[in-house]
């Protein structure tokens, strides 16, 4: 014993200098094969370590100035995420759409980062595996599948409106919104009703989801984070883990009681949800999606479905606060399209000054119907290939949430509490979004 104590205090210096060389080896032949690739780049000058995170990533002027940095270094430029990670930012739409229009695999780190959670769903799997599933799961979310859900879009919408019919104080509403579309999420493509709007304490699968959702924007912010060693080792890497783990003990526990149930239930008694086209799809081989398949699609699209949208809402309610004269149109049209049936005009942002006379500046109607953008230029939901699968799901939940919440409340900004939009994969505010929900006397008819 004393012996290989000995050789272990002699020889473990000797080990960890190895271990810590490698490291630095590796991390420069791949800050030198990086630099290789984006030789005929120029861009902003990295700082050795933190690279260009602290001018480009996390907050909402970050995000600015990477699209302002588009145009200074004609389009694309690299932008360094630590000293060995770097990635090409391509803001203007002709190189956008040159991208988009392939189907190539996601890069290492969104794979590092969401692996663990989603494995290798529609999002992060590539070539024949994702060809396969995405041909399987298409006509789930075809628009005549859609009308099923409209009912649970309402009542869950009539839920919130519940919530913040006596409010007095200024609500946070990504909070509460982010509740709304992950109840959405939950009940039409699983069947889950996990009460999440009205119970006082969490769901343990929802807190899980929000623990994971978290954790990811803190990795993402942190360059250290980056290297999956030391984030392994660290408390938040730890808790992710432990997360994913009850996560994924959840998602099975659903597959397995649908099932069952499948099993036991005569064919045609009900509606077939997200979760029953998964576990009765098969290929052109005959052959059915594994249950760790299944799982990893069970979690993606809680993943892509739920916060995505939760902030769309979020900052369409902060934007109809902000300008009272859009909150009366859209009003109006809500009460319009209620009786007459009509599409109701959307409005997204999208900022590249070439193509939008002030993009800075909200201005719904460059979205009228009328104007007629092209999509190759708006392109909210990505184009292409690896375009959004669920984007009717999204916008027809928009609406139906925005359509509800407009009809019963005239919406005020709270000054003391500004949002400060902050980009950690979906757009959120870092001080939150409090806004005032002030109860129409009479539905529908705005306060003068
Ligand atoms: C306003 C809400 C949403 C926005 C803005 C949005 C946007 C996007 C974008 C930009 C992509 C491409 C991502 C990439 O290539 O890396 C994407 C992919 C995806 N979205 Fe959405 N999304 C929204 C809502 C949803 C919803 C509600 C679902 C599920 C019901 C969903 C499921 C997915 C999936 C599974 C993919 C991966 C598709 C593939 O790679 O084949 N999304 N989304």
């Amino acid at each position: 014993m004393g012996l290989l104590v000995t050789l272990v205090m002699k020889y473990l210096p000797l080990v960890l200098g190895f271990l810590i060389g490698k490291t630095i080896i590796k991390l420069v032949l791949r800050r030198w094969e990086l630099q290789k690739i984006f030789k005929a780049f120029s861009g902003p000058k990295p700082h050795f370590l933190w690279g260009n995170t602290k001018e480009l990533f996390g907050d909402y002027q970050g995000l600015v100035r990477m699209a302002e940095l588009a145009h200074v270094y004609s389009g694309a430029y690299p932008a360094w995420t630590g000293p060995a990670d770097a990635q090409l930012v391509i803001v203007t739409s002709g190189t956008t759409r040159a991208v988009l229009a392939g189907a190539d695999p996601k890069d290492e780190f969104s794979n590092s980062l969401l692996g663990p959670w989603i494995g290798d769903g529609l999002l992060l799997s590539h070539g024949k595996k994702w060809e396969r599933t995405r041909r399987l799961l298409t006509p789930a979310f075809h628009s005549d599948n859609l009308k099923n859900y409209i009912k649970t879009f309402e009542e869950c919408s009539k839920e919130l409106v519940k919530k913040w019919q006596h409010s007095t104080e200024p609500e946070e509403v990504f909070q509460h919104v982010s509740l709304l579309t992950l109840d959405i999420i939950m009940q039409c493509l699983f069947g889950f009703h996990s009460n999440c709007q009205s119970g006082s304490v969490l769901h343990p699968y929802i807190q899980g989801v929000y623990d994971v959702s978290e954790l990811v924007a803190k990795r993402v912010v942190n360059p250290l984070y980056h290297y999956k060693f030391i984030y392994k080792l660290s408390g938040n890497g730890k808790r992710f883990q432990a997360a994913c783990d009850a996560i994924h003990e959840h998602s099975e526990r659903i597959i397995r009681e649908r099932r069952s149930l499948i099993a036991s239930e005569k064919p045609g008694t009900r509606n077939m949800d997200f979760l029953d086209v998964l576990l009765t799809a098969k290929d052109r081989d005959d052959v059915s999606l594994s249950d760790k398949e299944i799982r990893d699609e069970v979690n993606t699209f809680i993943f892509e479905g739920h916060e995505s949208t939760a902030s769309t809402i979020t900052w369409f309610l902060y934007n109809m606060a902000k300008h009272p004269e859009y909150q009366n149109k859209c009003r109006e049209e809500i009460l319009e399209v209620i009786g007459k049936d009509k599409e109701i005009t959307w409005s997204w942002v999208h900022r590249d000054p070439e193509v939008w006379e002030n993009p800075h500046e909200y201005d719904p109607e460059r979205f009228h119907p009328d104007k007629r953008v092209s999509s190759l230029i708006h392109m909210p939901f990505s184009t292409g290939p690896r375009k959004c699968i669920g984007m009717q799901f999204a916008l027809t939940q928009v609406k139906v949430v925005a359509c509800e919440i407009l009809r019963n409340f005239h919406i005020d900004l709270d000054p003391p509490h500004e949002a400060t939009p902050e980009s950690i994969l979906f757009l959120r505010s870092k001080s939150g979004v409090y806004l005032k929900f002030i109860k129409l006397p009479v539905e529908g008819v705005p306060i003068l």
